[in-house]
């Protein structure tokens, strides 16, 4: 079975988020299920860069503007199709927004772009390839279906999922001819949305499957609450709604064998996690005392993520002598008010504004307890890691936080189960009640080992997801006539 991922971004070449992750490693997780995956990504400098034996298979003679050319080759070991064109994708910057930190104006046709070139390797543009699915993500992959669809001709099945309602791709109904749709696209049953192009909606309309990466985000979004105004069409697609949860390559996130810790362990070793967490406290200049609580946060820090309600809490952690060390970037209200409440707390709380990958590593590895206290979350990746990592994980009980982690109440424990801590609903009131229930954890050393160790013995690989989505593509095409 051959599939075609469309992606916006992919680890480790470009990467804002959990999306690039998932993206970079479903190629490797489906293999072993026989299904053998490209991805088609945009022509960004790095990617154009670390492309390897890159051979011109198709030339676009305009592509919004401009001439393409569709590349074959391969880079840190993915299979990759790239969509070479200067004019849309040779630029500084991430994928979505410009150095001076404002979206790209021409963004929808740099992705209609990307979503373009999918629907012409789908109806056979390419020589000699042709998937049996096309499995886009999030909204910049959105109008792939659209064009197929209105393309008429015998098309490949096609998935989308959904990694972020929050992010829908909206732009205004003039753009509808520009973008090469027809005017009959323009209605409820087409890609029109409140009055404006939705590039998400179209995937959501057209596709023949819809996946979201958690079973609770899944349901969330079919509630006013969570629908983010899809919900009435996402609850029209029935059935066709599933989700799937995402793991984590296990190869990249590995604690006996990260060469990004200054002290690889495993669970016969977990002792040796107690150098990493000095490490760690010595390199945000923390005070090296082992017995204090030491809590990580590894984020984007945006509204979703809930870190303003950790930020209300603080003086509470830091004077019940617990510590905190905090690594992300995005609202300058949320960089300056953590900024100072580590100048207001030395030695306890202290926090790095920006994107550090090792970082990320060394905190997972030697902070006692990782915090998520989002207000939704499709899935999340850093509890995951957490998991493997046994940092134990102190999540809101939302989305994929509500599904990967399970609460270590007083049942729980007594059945020999729980690997971390939840909260609900999502309050600043509510994660000080997790917060004063993990420090008793804390307090119970046996009780907190065992945690850590039911944590660590969680499966987070991509092994269950990766079955799941192999019996969704061949589904799909037993459905539609094929295979
Ligand atoms: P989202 O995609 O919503 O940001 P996820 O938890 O799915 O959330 O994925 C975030 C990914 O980005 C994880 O791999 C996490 O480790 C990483 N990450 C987030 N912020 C940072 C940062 N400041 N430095 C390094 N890695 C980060
Ligand atoms: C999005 C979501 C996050 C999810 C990631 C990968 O960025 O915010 O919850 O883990 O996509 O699916």
């Amino acid at each position: 079975l051959t599939v075609l991922s469309v992606a916006s971004e992919v680890f480790p070449l470009v990467k804002t988020g959990g999306l690039a992750d998932v993206a970079g490693a479903l190629p490797r997780a489906l293999a072993p299920e026989g299904v053998d995956m490209t991805t088609l990504v945009p022509g960004y400098p790095a990617v154009m860069r670390a492309l390897e034996h890159g051979g011109s298979v198709l030339a676009v003679a305009d592509l919004f503007g401009g001439p393409a050319r569709v590349l074959s080759g391969t880079a840190e070991g993915l299979a990759l199709l790239v969509v070479d064109a200067p004019h849309l994708f040779d630029r500084p910057g991430n994928p979505y927004v410009g150095p001076d930190g404002r979206d790209w104006p021409d963004n929808p046709f740099r992705f209609a772009a990307l979503a373009r070139v999918a629907a012409m390797i789908g109806l056979g543009d390419l020589p000699g390839w042709r998937p049996d699915v096309i499995h886009a993500h999030d909204w910049q992959t959105g109008l792939t279906a659209a064009y197929l669809a209105y393309a008429d001709r015998p098309r490949p099945g096609t998935v989308i999922t959904v990694h972020n309602l929050a992010f829908q791709g909206q732009f205004g109904p003039e753009l509808l001819g520009p973008l090469g749709l027809p005017p009959e696209a323009w209605s409820v049953a087409g890609v029109e949305y409140y009055g404006q192009i939705g590039f998400l909606k179209a995937g959501l309309q057209f596709s023949d499957r819809i996946t979201t990466v958690s079973p609770s985000y899944a349901a969330e979004i079919r509630t006013p609450a969570g629908g983010m105004g899809l919900d009435g069409l996402i609850r029209a697609r029935g059935a066709d709604v599933a989700g799937i949860l995402n793991g984590i390559d296990d190869t990249v996130w590995d604690p006996a064998a990260d060469p990004l810790i200054p002290a690889p362990f495993d669970l016969k070793t977990l002792k040796r996690r107690g150098d990493d967490k000095k490490a760690l406290q010595t390199r945000f200049g923390l005070a090296a005392d082992p017995d204090a609580l030491l809590y990580g946060v590894i984020s984007r820090l945006s509204w979703q993520k809930g870190l303003d309600l950790l930020l209300g809490e603080i003086g509470t952690l830091a004077a019940s002598g617990a510590q905190l060390v905090l690594l992300g970037s995005g609202e300058p209200a949320l960089e300056r008010g953590f900024l100072e409440a580590a100048a207001a707390h030395p030695g306890r709380i202290a926090c790095r504004i920006g994107y550090d990958e090792p970082l990320a590593h060394l905190i997972q590895a030697g902070s006692d307890a990782l915090i998520v206290p989002s207000r939704f979350e499709p899935c999340g990746l850093t509890q995951l890691c957490a998991l493997r990592y046994g940092a134990v994980p102190v999540v809101a009980r939302v989305g994929g936080l509500a599904d990967t982690i399970v609460d270590a109440n007083e049942m729980a424990r007594a059945a020999g189960a729980g690997t971390g801590i939840q909260f609900s609903p999502v309050t600043a009131e509510m994660l000080a009640g997790a917060l004063i229930r993990t420090a008793d954890l804390w307090r119970d050393r046996d009780a907190w080992t065992r945690l850590q160790r039911n944590a660590m013995k969680t499966d987070v690989s991509w092994r269950r997801p990766a079955a799941r989505y192999a019996g969704l593509y061949r589904d799909l095409v037993a459905a539609r006539g094929g295979g």
